[in-house]
């Protein structure tokens, strides 16, 4: 058996598998550098967008940014990088079809402020195996900043299972990466993940790829 068909026999087993690393060091570290400026704008020149998801924090701190939406709409010049053919043909062996890219985000837990994000599914409107989240890991992560965790085989329970009871029924599992590392989820997962109390940022950039034969609501 090749890696990759390992990788997809442990994907639909768990909906969840670290695929390692996908690009070069130095794409790596373009898309390192372009997500910093990116989040630059909000923090230092002050940017506010509808695409910059963001909360309020008591007090006279600045908010907490937590995603930039649309990133392929964002003016970076590393945006063409998330169109490389490597992406979408690891998606693509996923999902076991031809894939076309639904959505693009950069994820992020900032050092010391940011909360976890609650546990959920992304979507539950398809069926297992047909959509999935590439998460293009820009930095190291594991439970003490914040690293995804999932629940092994939860993409494959019904559309309407309580998230919270398949929580906390468990087992519960962190999935801590080195920089660089592409990890792949089924939108069908229970997922979710802890606070970043570390001085260490968090972040992410995840691509959805579907089938495109399906109609996926926004
Ligand atoms: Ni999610």
């Amino acid at each position: 058996m090749t890696d990759v068909q390992e990788l997809v026999q442990d994907f639909r087993r768990d909906g969840f598998v670290c695929a390692g690393p996908v690009f070069a060091d130095d794409t790596v570290r373009r898309l390192k550098a372009g997500a910093a400026r990116l989040i630059d704008r909000f923090i230092t020149d002050g940017h506010r967008s509808d695409d910059y998801w963001n909360y309020e924090v008591e007090g006279p701190e600045r908010p907490v940014l937590y995603r930039v939406h649309n990133l392929e709409k964002q003016d970076w010049p590393e945006a063409e990088l998330l169109h490389r053919p490597e992406l979408a043909e690891l998606a693509a062996a996923f999902v076991g079809s031809p894939v076309v890219p639904t959505a693009f985000a950069l994820v992020l837990k900032e050092p010391d402020r940011a909360g976890g994000v609650p546990w959920h599914r992304d979507r539950t409107t398809v069926g297992p195996h047909k959509v999935c989240n590439l998460s293009i890991c820009l930095d190291e992560a594991s439970p003490e900043n914040g690293c995804l965790e999932g629940v092994p085989g939860s993409h494959l329970l019904p559309d309407d299972a309580d998230v919270t009871a398949v929580r906390d029924n468990g087992p519960k599992v962190a999935i801590p990466v080195s920089e660089g590392d592409v990890v792949v989820h089924d939108v069908r997962l229970v997922h979710g993940s802890g606070p970043n109390p570390t001085a260490r940022w968090r972040r992410t950039i995840v691509i959805e790829f579907a089938d495109p034969a399906l109609k996926l609501d926004s």
